[in-house]
């Protein structure tokens, strides 16, 4: 696919029908998850992945007073892109309940509330600075958003293979699909706004490579997002994945050609640390 201008980038997704509606859930065997066993370790995994998708309202809060959330078409993408992350933090903490992991009915509100006011306050000095930039840095926030689509779709195929749960499978596969087409629409529009700009590029590159870190790190804890890694990621295979399905796949990208941030900080992640030891 291959796509000229943000406007036929967002046609395209608009053409995607939702996967997970009404009926995808109705038609989800609740109460046949406790029939199957999951691993223990994977709980942290699953809470980590449903606070970092309820935390892209925040994330989306902060873009909305940039030049990039102010940009017609892409306000547009994440007006539907913002609820579809709510929609898959609010299956996760379903599947969890019905697993028999009690959670707080305002979970959404207590993540919240749990992410720091350093944070807080660093995010808001970030977008500030990123405005005195302004249109300049769209390409950057869209290939940041990029990485963070595409690794989160991986870091849910692992799950669904690691874990081998059907129905934690059959809900994972659901959100995989709308994950990829987030990834499509960031990756895409990322394309666009490099391919033109030497200056971008290099604003992109510089950015990612000094600043990149995992989805959901900062706003949780280092501890629980090593702990998510770990859990995934920590062995040689799952290196070479993130390798393979992350790092190589954002090089295609202009101006990213061997940028292998993500394997490194992934490599440093997983080489310091010892899953078993949260
Ligand atoms: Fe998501
Ligand atoms: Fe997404």
């Amino acid at each position: 696919m291959s796509f000229e201008t943000k406007s036929e980038v967002l046609k395209w997704y608009e053409k995607q029908p939702r996967v997970l509606t009404k009926d995808f859930v109705a038609a989800i065997n609740w109460e046949a998850v406790k029939d199957y066993r999951l691993d223990q370790k994977f709980v942290p995994v699953l809470l980590y992945m449903r606070d970092v998708e309820a935390l892209t309202d925040m994330y989306y809060e902060e873009l909305r007073r940039t030049p990039t959330g102010k940009d017609p078409v892409i306000s547009k993408f994440m007006e539907r892109w913002s609820v579809e992350e709510q929609t898959h933090g609010e299956l996760l903490n379903r599947f969890l309940n019905e697993a028999g992991f009690e959670t707080d009915d305002h979970w959404q509100t207590q993540t919240r509330k749990a992410v720091s006011k350093i944070y807080t306050f660093n995010t808001y000095l970030v977008t500030t600075l990123t405005n005195l930039v302004g249109k300049r840095f769209t390409a950057t926030h869209m290939a940041f958003g990029a990485i963070h689509e595409l690794s989160t779709t991986q870091g849910y195929r692992r799950l669904a293979q690691l874990a081998d749960h059907p129905i934690l499978s059959q809900i994972l596969n659901g959100i995989i699909r709308e994950e990829s087409a987030h990834t499509n629409f960031y990756r895409s529009v990322a394309r666009i706004e490099l391919k033109n700009s030497a200056i971008s590029q290099k604003l992109a590159r510089f950015i990612v490579k000094h600043f990149w870190t995992p989805v959901g790190s900062g706003a949780k804890s280092g501890k629980e997002s090593n702990y998510m890694i770990n859990a995934l990621f920590g062995c040689d295979e799952g290196l070479e994945w993130i390798d393979r399905n992350v790092t190589q796949r954002i090089q295609n990208l202009p101006g990213f050609d061997n940028l292998s941030k993500v394997t490194d900080t992934i490599r440093e992640i997983t080489s310091a640390q010892n899953p078993s030891s949260v």
